[in-house]
């Protein structure tokens, strides 16, 4: 049997929440949280309703869960309407005049949209939708910049009991080709052009080459960005503001069933073809609606800024359908955070005075590195609470997002989840529960993960295994779209009736969750099975280091030897002797065990376009490969090449 995930990383602050942050919050105390936690594990039936009737139903649920493992059935019996729950669900007190949706383009245009506003924009599209013949059940695919009208086009889907499926707009044609194929769909929603680090990105072009040669698409219906020329093929493409003077607003909110499918959001995984993780009505919004509530302890006057793309699951649960769900006002920006210079975002928050702040560590890393002096400049005390999403954050990036950003008194909430779970699953609740730095902490209400080893036996404290969750949850996805198999022997197979993330883990004395990063990426070094975040943590808590990624690569003696990739911050320079201090720096903070066998300096790493780290790339060129497999999701290919040429 193979060994359990070692773990060495030891970080032992403690970070609890301010007690004039407690005073206010939705939950207070960690005798609350677990109170409620209890419940939520003990009657989740109960809990679960709690939650949902606070939203609106068309028509009540007849039972809260149906389980037949791995199918579930959440508020089984109930219909309702997503768009109505985030839009007319508003309409009749003081929120009605609220900012829904706060817009800022890359160029510096602006937009707000009430919650009327929006109301009304979402009816006026949904009716060019009928209009275009799109029906209950059609799938769209939505290929837009982050624009008002993402959020509307989504919003007007879910309206009339069209299934979205956003397409990220960075991706090209054979991703959008590919998408289409794969859950039929029959229109596209796209614009001219948007815009990014100033240059247009050619949006509508893309779409044209993906529908060369014929497929299931009958229309194309293109909203006005950037002014770009485009090709406008007769009969089947239309220009939305054109098509907005036929229709009114007036188009009554379709009531479905609670597992009507929402949207299909199609994530690449490491290997093979990119998967249609399936997520439906009435358990996702409650999911939602209630961890947004909790997570972001939301209060009415809040500013809240989620930074994630339209085109991730962060944008579509934490842009959209959380915080309008629960009556939020939202920020949206359209471009990159160094445009047109790397203030943008601390320019935004002071300009609209953000309260809570939502982003990725990669993006934290990037702000690390490009220098303080960048938000020297800006007011940054509106800001009162901090969050992280999609990668372990190390306790470095941690530490200074909580300084720099949060002025020491913003609490942080590094929340785990994934496309397929819908909703945040591990996460501090803010007014309760004390943070660590590089730990997600506890379980969110009704989550039951643990961390078992290869025989499925939960794992004791600090042993490292595989993340794993016992029940399920509102949220969860309820397919891969059109396959069934594969959402079985992928999710469900392994331990099984458990939900099997792919996440290596481990919790300590206090029951903490620490994920160490994806199980395929986990080493084996002479028979040690160390986690690539903890080494790239440890790598990262040197001065001179702005980003790291570990892989492994064959060695005849240990098995796997340990290389990293390392980019430094503006002004160091790469000198070997700084190669050897950081092999050695690796090895005072974690153990001989992990001493990079190689150290490689970087000007950059090659990322997801969601800023995740290819370390699939990394391998082969760590072992001298030359790049093969699908790199449609790689954000930029310049770094491939220089990393292939990267000194020694
Ligand atoms: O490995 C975990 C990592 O991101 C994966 C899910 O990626 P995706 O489906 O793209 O969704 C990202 C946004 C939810 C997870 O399996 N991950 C995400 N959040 C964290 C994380 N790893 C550690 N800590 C987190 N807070």
């Amino acid at each position: 049997m193979e060994k359990n995930i070692e773990s060495h990383l030891k970080e032992t602050r403690v970070f609890k929440p301010a007690r004039a942050f407690a005073k206010n919050a939705r939950v207070g105390s960690l005798e609350d949280y677990r109170r409620m936690y209890r419940e939520s594990i003990r009657q989740p039936e109960k809990f679960w309703a709690r939650e949902a009737r606070e939203l609106r139903w068309q028509k009540p649920w007849k039972k809260v869960l149906e389980w037949k493992a791995p199918f579930a059935k959440w508020f089984v019996g109930g219909k309702l309407n997503v768009a109505e729950n985030c839009l007319d669900r508003h309409l009749q007190g003081p929120r009605r005049n609220k900012a829904a949706i706060i817009w800022e383009g890359e160029p510096g245009d602006k937009r707000i949209l009430t919650y009327q506003q929006l109301h009304r924009e979402v009816c006026r599209f949904a009716n060019v939708l009928k209009r275009n013949k799109i029906r209950k059940g059609d799938r769209v695919i939505i290929y837009l910049p982050a624009i008002p009208e993402a959020a509307i086009a989504m919003l007007a889907c879910a309206r009339i009991g069209a299934v979205h499926s956003v397409v990220f707009g960075g991706f090209s044609a054979d991703s959008i080709r590919d998408r289409i194929a794969d859950c039929g769909a029959t229109a596209v929603i796209t614009a001219d052009g948007g815009f990014r680090r100033g240059a247009v990105v050619p949006l509508k072009h893309n779409v044209d080459e993906a529908l060369q040669g014929g497929t299931t698409i009958r229309r194309v219906i293109v909203f006005r960005r950037a002014g770009n020329e485009i090709h406008i093929e007769e009969g089947r493409d239309v220009w939305w503001h054109r098509e907005l003077e036929y229709v009114d607003a007036h188009c009554p909110a379709v009531p479905l069933d609670s597992e009507h499918p929402l949207y299909i959001l199609y994530t690449s995984g490491s290997t093979g073809k990119p998967k249609g993780i399936l997520h439906t009505t009435g358990g996702y919004l409650v999911g939602i609606y209630s961890s947004t509530k909790y997570v972001f302890d939301l209060r009415e006057d809040d500013i809240y800024w989620c930074t994630a793309d339209i085109g991730w699951v962060t944008g579509h649960s934490y842009v959209v359908y959380g915080p309008l769900a629960a009556g939020a006002t939202t920020v949206m920006y359209e471009g990159a955070p160094n445009w047109p210079e790397p203030d943008r975002f601390w320019r935004i928050i002071e300009e609209y005075a953000v309260s809570i702040l939502y982003t990725a560590p990669t993006a934290i890393r990037a702000f690390i590195r490009w220098g303080d002096q960048w938000l020297k400049k800006h007011d940054l005390s509106s800001l009162r609470l901090l969050g992280t999403v999609g990668e372990p954050i190390n306790p470095e990036a941690w530490m200074w997002y909580h300084e720099k950003i949060g002025g020491g008194r913003c609490p942080i909430v590094d929340t785990w989840w994934q496309t397929e779970t819908g909703a945040i699953m591990i996460t501090p609740l803010p007014g309760a529960i004390p943070t660590k730095p590089g730990s997600a902490t506890l379980p969110f209400f009704g989550v039951d993960p643990v961390i078992v080893d290869q025989r499925g036996r939960e794992v004791g404290p600090n042993v490292g295994g595989k993340l794993i969750v016992r029940r399920p949850w509102p949220a969860m996805l309820r397919n891969i779209y059109g396959d069934k198999g594969r959402y079985q022997k992928q999710y469900w197979s392994e331990f099984k009736g458990n939900y099997l993330t792919g996440d290596g883990a481990r919790r300590d004395r206090d029951g903490y969750f620490w994920i160490v990063g994806r199980i395929d990426d986990v080493l084996n070094v002479a028979g040690h099975r160390l986690g690539t975040s903890e080494i790239e943590s440890a790598l990262v808590s040197h001065p001179k280091v702005a980003e790291a990624a570990a892989v492994g690569r064959p060695d005849e003696l240990k098995g796997q030897g340990v290389v990293v990739f390392v980019t430094l911050k503006s002004g160091v320079n790469p000198t070997p002797s700084l190669k050897k201090e950081l092999r050695g720096h690796v090895g005072t903070h974690i153990g001989a065990i992990a001493k990079p066998d190689e150290v490689r300096f970087a000007e950059a790493l090659p990322k997801t376009r969601s800023g995740k780290i290819m370390r699939r790339l990394l391998k082969e060129i760590a072992a001298g490969r030359t790049v093969t497999g699908d790199t449609t999701t790689l954000e930029d290919f310049s770094v491939l090449a220089k990393l292939g040429s990267a000194e020694e």
